[in-house]
């Protein structure tokens, strides 16, 4: 199969290089010309663990390449997957998709012959059927059927998810259509992933139920660790109690800081937009919002207690920046309220992450970056662990108590155990704990 990915942006790149992996033509097309050039030159403009070498032996292989050029790209091509960003609407939360239906116009003009427009682009319900009405108004005479093939890559995981998903979701209103996806997709048919073929609607809907649902569960034990503080219970213990009942199930329940990312907070105001403009409220994601754009700011509180309540003229060291491990990602990350309610309270910052300093310098002011943990908490009043990188889970504890003014640990991930924390004279302080 020949298929032609329009943005060359995570969704885009991962995409595209996993289905050349699956041994299709691949051309990733993208307006930004530098990227281009970079990717054409073996430069992968994200962090995410093996795609620099999965993109490497696919371009050697002949079944990769990129261009900025689109009409010759969607001409010769079987499928053509949208995968442009979808970013919260200024002002109003909708999703912008002025991408979208650009790529759709563009697209109309150069389709040749019957070919498949595959929304991978996160998108509002409805949006599939816009997309053929710009494509058939541009050209009337295109022969062509609009698929939606949501994704559900997580960051630093993407091409696991991708190869081994646990589903893949298929919306499309054609026969013909249904055809050139299972094609496309048949390596993961024939290893029996689980393909789940449904309306366009439908498969559009899933999206935002899915990750809503997520955030909802991520939400719900963050909440019942408050309560686990007040009333002295373990969440770590709740969750896995309530975990292991099948219905439940054990993912999604640790609690933390609260979630983050480019797609739990983007799409759960998303959904929100869609639910008042079909005036179908959904009062449970409405609150997950609202909780969880609270926490993210009583988490720099919870560090100021910790501090004895007064965190002017103090030093405070985050450990771990990004939304999560394994990713140079900052996007509405917890550590970004957690530094400003900090620095608000009167507090200095001085942060260490693997990756996403140079992600950071560009949302945060007056924090201090530093390249070990160590140096970030040298002289600091107290550390506090934001995001759970691997290499923060064994810190050396004596040599922690020993270069902190004050030796306390705010966990906000739960990656330490209180008693091994204490051993060593440092305070400890976790969540839900
Ligand atoms: C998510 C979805 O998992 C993925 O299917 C979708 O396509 C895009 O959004 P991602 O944002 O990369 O992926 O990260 P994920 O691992 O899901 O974590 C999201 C946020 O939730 C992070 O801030 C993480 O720290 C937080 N989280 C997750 C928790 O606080 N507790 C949990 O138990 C799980």
């Amino acid at each position: 199969m020949r298929v032609t990915m329009i943005g060359s942006g995570y969704v885009g790149l991962v995409s595209g290089a996993c289905f050349a992996d699956f041994g299709h033509d691949v051309i990733c097309v993208d307006k930004d010309a530098g990227k281009i050039e970079a990717l054409k030159n073996g430069k992968i403009p994200i962090y995410e663990p093996g795609l620099e070498q999965l993109v490497a032996n696919n371009v050697e292989a002949g079944r990769l390449s990129f261009t900025t050029e689109l009409a010759p790209a969607v001409a010769d091509a079987d499928a053509v997957f949208i995968a442009v960003g979808t970013p919260s609407r200024r002002g109003d939360g909708h999703a912008d998709l002025s991408y979208v239906y650009g790529a759709a116009e563009e697209i109309a003009r150069a389709i040749q012959g019957f070919t498949v427009v595959v929304d991978k682009s996160t998108v509002p319900v409805g949006t599939g059927d816009e997309v053929e009405r710009i494509i058939r108004q541009t050209n009337p005479d295109a022969a062509f059927a609009v698929v939606s093939n949501p994704e559900f890559l997580r960051e630093g995981a993407a091409i696991e998810d991708f190869k081994r998903p646990d589903r893949i979701v298929i919306g499309a209103e054609d026969e013909r259509a249904r055809q050139v996806m299972r094609q496309i997709y048949r390596p993961l048919y024939l290893n029996k992933s689980p393909i789940v073929e449904m309306s366009r609607r439908s498969a559009e809907l899933t999206k935002y139920a899915g990750n809503a649902f997520l955030a909802t569960k991520i939400t719900f034990i963050n909440e019942m660790a408050d309560l686990c503080e007040k009333v002295g219970g373990d969440v770590q213990d709740v969750a896995r109690g309530i975990g292991l009942d099948n219905r439940i199930g054990p993912k999604f329940l640790h609690a933390g800081p609260g979630y983050g990312g480019s797609c739990f907070p983007k799409d759960t105001l998303a959904l929100l937009k869609t639910s008042q403009d079909y005036d179908a409220p959904q009062r449970i994601v409405e609150a997950v919002v609202s909780v969880n754009d609270n926490r993210k700011r009583a988490m720099g509180r919870k560090i100021v207690a910790a501090l004895g309540g007064d965190a002017r003229d103090k030093t405070v060291a985050i450990l771990g920046l990004t939304f999560k491990p394994n990713t140079d990602d900052m996007r509405d990350s917890p550590s970004i309220s957690i530094i400003r309610t900090l620095q608000d309270a009167g507090a200095t910052v001085r942060a260490y992450d693997p990756e996403g300093v140079e992600q950071a310098r560009l949302v945060l002011d007056n924090v201090e970056y530093c390249s070990t943990p160590y140096e970030a908490m040298e002289g600091a009043d107290c550390a506090a662990i934001v995001t759970e990188w691997d290499e923060l889970r064994a810190l050396d504890l004596k040599r922690m108590a020993r270069i902190l003014k004050q030796p306390v640990l705010v966990d906000l991930r739960n990656v330490y155990d209180r008693a091994d924390v204490e051993m060593y004279g440092l305070s400890y302080s976790g969540i839900g704990r």
